[in-house]
């Protein structure tokens, strides 16, 4: 679509959505809250916001810019703008025990004891992002923070690592991402869509544009009236309306502590001490190597590390069902494989069918997937380690809260009972007794293998949803409404 393509608008997005901002390995981020709203109004104005154009050579330092619905109070956003936004991240991710469960955040987990994003005083309203070049964050989070100082007071500023592209397991991360369709050359809603494909709808991950769906996920739109100095885009979709949400995505942040010695601990005295298979094992947990490559076969002469499905291993015999990564991303479209023939297709809609069950649980993948961008933290003899875990999409729920909360912390995933995500899971017995402990291997033959007992790897230290407006939107938020 030459024309849409003409119109990108990178000049209004925050850079973040575009780029991953790899070569500014130094990052931290600050957790704010708002102490006068005029004069945290008045930096909002003028804050010095990355776009997502593309600059040669490319910028030493970066920030953006997100908010909670806590925040958009706290600013003086009109209610009816805000009401405007999606109920989850109205919400907010520690609401409420329903959602909690859903996501896993029980026990250790439990936002009562989160340092952040938990009890009402430690809700951030702002989230700050400042990435540099190695050498100059001191600096650049110097001058952010004099900027801000009227305005905000700092709940926290969380540090991150440059670990290199490997996890603190020792994975390297960050290598399956969806292609974003900017040019928008996709046709939205094709039904006809069966084989996986990694390109994905603009409407994925900015609101304002056709999802998967075809359809316009829910924003605020406003009246003309609102916006008398016409500072927001107007809407794609709805005639005279003037799109808050263009431009902008919701950030899910997490912020989860890894215990490796208790990682590598539990997978060494499953493999007897052998090294090796002590290895093995981990990487069978993960589905991918250390150094990233897949269980499964990559298809062609190719050395593209995400060139792969699970057509081929649709037993699990690679890479177990339950592994991180097929639970996150099971790489199904619509119709598994096989079911492409309009006879089988036809056989499937009536529900026939053996695999149907597990077919519907991990089919139509396309509409779930993640932008990541987060960042690694701690690391330093007697620090904690982790992940700040970053997410980006248009829809909370469909994409974020359905890949949290059905793949990796449900226990149902794939037809595995007794079983959450071999790296993530919380390991307490479901509401019905039912452990979440084990991981299973498919074996060519005789029964799985299986292992019970699996501790708890993964905490949650912290989290919130945002709303990571485009960049006219935050200018626009930083005005009184009308
Ligand atoms: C400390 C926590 C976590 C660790 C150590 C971890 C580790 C990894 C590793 C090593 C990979 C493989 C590299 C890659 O394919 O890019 C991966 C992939 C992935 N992870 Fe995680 N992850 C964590 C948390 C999460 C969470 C909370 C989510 C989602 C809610 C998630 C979603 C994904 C997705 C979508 C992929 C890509 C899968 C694919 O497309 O094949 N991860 N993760």
């Amino acid at each position: 679509m030459a024309e849409a393509a003409m119109s990108i608008e990178f000049e209004d997005i925050q850079g973040l959505v575009r780029f991953g901002y790899k070569h500014l390995t130094q990052a931290c981020f600050l957790l704010l809250r708002i102490r006068d709203a005029g004069a945290a109004r008045a930096w909002l104005a003028n804050a010095p916001v990355t776009s997502a154009i593309t600059r040669k050579p490319p910028p030493r330092t970066a920030v953006q810019i997100a908010f909670t619905c806590a925040g958009l109070h706290a600013l003086g956003a009109a209610e009816d703008i805000v009401e405007g936004f999606s109920a989850e991240f109205l919400a907010g991710m520690s609401s409420d025990e329903s959602r909690a469960r859903r996501l896993g955040d029980l026990g250790a987990n439990d936002p009562a004891r989160w340092q952040w994003g938990g009890a009402q005083d430690r809700m951030p309203h702002v989230l700050v992002m400042l990435y540099a070049v190695p050498g100059e964050l001191d600096e650049w989070l110097r001058t952010i923070r004099a900027q801000c100082e009227a305005g905000f007071e700092q709940l926290d500023c969380l540090s991150t690592s440059d670990m290199d592209g490997v996890e603190p397991f020792g994975f390297v991360d960050g290598i399956s991402q969806p292609r974003i369709d900017w040019e928008r050359e996709r046709a939205a809603h094709d039904e006809e869509q069966f084989e996986y494909t990694n390109l994905s709808c603009l409407g994925e991950y900015l609101l304002g544009y056709p999802n998967e769906y075809g359809a316009y996920t829910d924003r605020p739109l406003l009246d003309r009236a609102r916006d008398p100095a016409a500072l927001l885009p107007r809407a794609e979709d709805v005639a005279d309306k003037a799109d808050l949400g263009r431009n902008g995505s919701y950030l899910v942040m997490r912020q989860l502590r890894q215990d490796v010695e208790g990682f590598w601990r539990f997978v060494d005295g499953q493999a007897g001490g052998d090294a090796a298979l002590s290895e093995k094992l981990a990487e069978t947990m993960v589905g991918r190597t250390k150094k990233g490559k897949p269980l499964v076969e990559v298809s062609g002469e190719t050395d593209d590390l995400n060139a792969f499905t699970y057509d081929g291993d649709p037993e699990g015999l690679r890479c177990p069902f339950g592994a991180h990564i097929r639970r996150s991303n099971p790489r199904n479209a619509d119709l598994p494989p096989g079911w492409s023939d309009p006879i089988s297709r036809l056989v499937r809609r009536l529900g026939f069918g053996s695999d149907a069950l597990r077919n519907d649980l991990i089919a139509s993948t396309r509409f779930h997937r993640l932008l990541r961008r987060g960042r690694e933290y701690g690391g330093a003899p007697g620090e904690d380690v982790g992940l700040h875990f970053i997410c980006l999409g248009a829809n909370i729920a469909r994409q974020f809260e359905f890949v949290q909360g059905a793949w990796l912390a449900g226990t149902k995933f794939d037809a595995l009972p007794g079983e959450g995500d071999p790296l993530l899971g919380h390991r307490l017995a479901g509401a019905d007794g039912m452990p979440t402990d084990g991981f299973s291997m498919p074996a060519a033959s005789g029964p799985d293998r299986r292992l019970t007992g699996l501790p708890q790897f993964v905490t949650v230290q912290g989290g919130a949803y945002f709303f990571l407006p485009g960049i006219r939107a935050l200018r626009y938020l930083s005005k009184v409404q009308p």
